[in-house]
């Protein structure tokens, strides 16, 4: 199974999450990197006035042939209840994806984001293999590791079952 993650992370945990899920999966790990043309204009978007500076945004995404992977993982910590606007942003411009896809996504709450996946869901135009959502209490308290499981197993066995 070619299996390629692509994250954006701005703190750290989305990451950790990505590199263990490439190590389990022997991905190919991919970063989304974003940035703004004024200093402050970043981190004021960050703080929730994105819609005031939605043409600052730059967003750099490698290129990769996305869809020729059997899977592609997309991750993102939930901002504003929605997957992280580099993601959406680079989903808006409509790539070309694989037929299966699955969603990372991690917040502060433990609360499953539903909304967020919704949302993911309707800008890939793919219903999700698997989503593994991990808030702040799994995240410090380094119980992730069954729900890691359990979002590889949805994934691969799913895989066998289209394959
Ligand atoms: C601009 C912004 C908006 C956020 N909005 C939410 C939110 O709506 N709900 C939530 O639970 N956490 C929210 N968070 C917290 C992040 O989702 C959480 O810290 C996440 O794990 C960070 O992931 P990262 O380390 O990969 O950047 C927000 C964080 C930022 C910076």
């Amino acid at each position: 199974m070619t299996c390629r993650i692509l994250v954006y992370c701005d703190d750290g945990a989305t990451l950790k999450i990505g590199e263990e899920l490439a190590w389990a999966l022997g991905a190919q790990l991919h970063e989304i990197e974003a940035s703004a043309g004024e200093d402050g204009v970043w981190s004021r978007m960050k703080s929730g006035l994105f819609a005031l500076f939605s043409g600052a945004l730059t967003v750099d995404v490698p290129d990769q042939p996305w869809d020729r992977s059997d899977l592609l993982i997309l991750g993102a910590p939930v901002w504003q209840g929605r997957g992280a606007r580099p993601l959406r942003q680079w989903l808006e411009t409509r790539p070309d994806l694989p037929e299966r896809v699955a969603f990372v996504l991690t917040s502060n709450g433990s609360q499953y984001p539903a909304e967020a996946v919704e949302d993911l869901t309707a800008l890939t135009g793919r219903k999700p293999v698997a989503v593994l959502h991990l808030g702040r209490p799994e995240l410090t308290s380094g119980t992730w590791k069954g729900p890691v499981e359990h979002f590889l197993d949805q994934c691969v066995v799913r895989y066998r079952q289209s394959a």
